[in-house]
């Protein structure tokens, strides 16, 4: 049995190290879940770095999110979900780069077994954070227009492929004209790369639409640059940026045109929603992802012993999708 735990708050390189027979302790209202795969996500770099909500407790073990199958249920469990393969929900109210790790309960939505492991790893925290997103703020109709930033993103492959499937338009942002290929390869509607004149752009792709919700995952200026193709009224939804800083809204607009800004963290989602629809959102996803539907392209796998080797390449400049974690037993 290994786990990879934080040793001290950093970068993960440097600070994550393999531990041997941690203590595999299954309480009263936990599972025990032998992984299958598990991806590398930025909320790790977040975590470990201690610029997520919740805080590292040193040694913490690592990973976000991964299918599995439960081998062990606590006392107050429910005994019906021995053996069921299972997706884990809520970053870092457990980790689960382990071969081996303990979940609460609350927090595993049983999946099918005919379902690759390796897209099943990944459909819980993007895919429920743009289906999200998409339904939570604003009603949207078919053909109204959808911004967003990091364009060639996990997020935003989620919102092209739900955006299509709700008859929505995409308009996504990107930083090089490599990530431009792989928004448009995903179904973006339209695509452009943030450079001079981006909002003359903007309003000229849109041919006299207006934007009625923006997702902004960068911060800064270009998802105010976005908004300011918004319509009267309409809503920027910030869910992270890789600088720290907020989306920049021209003050012009977000007063003249009566803007929301608002937030949004998956985890509040989790400890607020009832069970049956947390079952629901995540199983029609799951659906989608058994379909095909929602993929995310795979760059590499490691086992968990080569961890270091995993954080090296997921930071290359030439990765191209998701690196993941995968597991002897699975
Ligand atoms: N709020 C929530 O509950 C929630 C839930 C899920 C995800 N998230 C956040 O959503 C973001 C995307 O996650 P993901 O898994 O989809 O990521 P991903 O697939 O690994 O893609 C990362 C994206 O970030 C861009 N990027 C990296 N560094 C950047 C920088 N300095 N400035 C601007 N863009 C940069 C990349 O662009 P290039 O390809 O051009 O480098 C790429 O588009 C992350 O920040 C994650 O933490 C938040």
């Amino acid at each position: 049995m290994s786990q990879i735990v934080l040793t001290a708050v950093g970068d993960l390189t440097g600070n994550a190290r393999l531990e041997k027979d941690p203590d595999l302790t299954v309480g009263a209202e936990d599972a025990l879940v032998r992984m299958e795969v598990s991806p590398i996500n930025p909320v790790d770099y977040l975590f470990s770095n201690g610029y997520y909500a919740l805080q590292p407790t040193i040694p913490a073990v690592l990973g976000s999110e991964g299918v599995g199958r439960v081998i062990e249920v606590g006392s107050a469990a429910d005994r019906s979900l021995a053996g069921k393969r299972v997706v884990v929900l809520s970053p870092y109210e457990q980790g689960v780069w382990g071969d081996t790790v303990v979940v609460p309960t609350r927090n595993i939505v049983v999946v099918p077994e005919d379902v690759d492991a390796q897209q099943l790893s990944m459909a819980v925290v993007n895919p429920v954070t743009a289906h999200l997103m998409l339904t939570k703020y604003v009603g949207l109709e078919p053909g109204d227009w959808v911004g967003q930033t990091l364009g060639n993103s996990a997020v935003a492959r989620s919102v092209i492929a739900l955006a299509k499937i709700a008859g929505l338009r995409t308009l996504s942002l990107v930083r090089s004209e490599k990530a431009a290929e792989e928004a448009r390869a995903a179904g973006g509607d339209i695509v452009l790369v943030d450079g001079d004149d981006l909002g003359d752009r903007i309003v000229a792709a849109l041919g006299g639409d207006k934007l009625r919700l923006v997702l902004d995952g960068a911060g800064g200026g270009v998802p105010g640059t976005l908004a300011t193709a918004l319509e009267f009224g309409g809503t920027v939804v910030s869910y992270s940026s890789p600088t720290g800083e907020p989306p920049a809204v021209p003050l012009g607009n977000l007063v003249f045109s009566e803007l929301a800004v608002r937030g949004f963290w998956l985890t509040n989602w989790v400890r607020s929603a009832p069970r049956a629809e947390i079952e629901k959102v995540v199983g029609d996803l799951v659906d989608l992802v058994a379909r095909g539907v929602l993929a995310v392209p795979v760059d590499s796998t490691y086992p968990l012993d080569r961890y270091e080797e995993a954080f090296a390449r997921n930071a290359s400049p030439d990765r191209a999708g998701k690196v993941l974690f995968t597991f002897p037993h699975a």
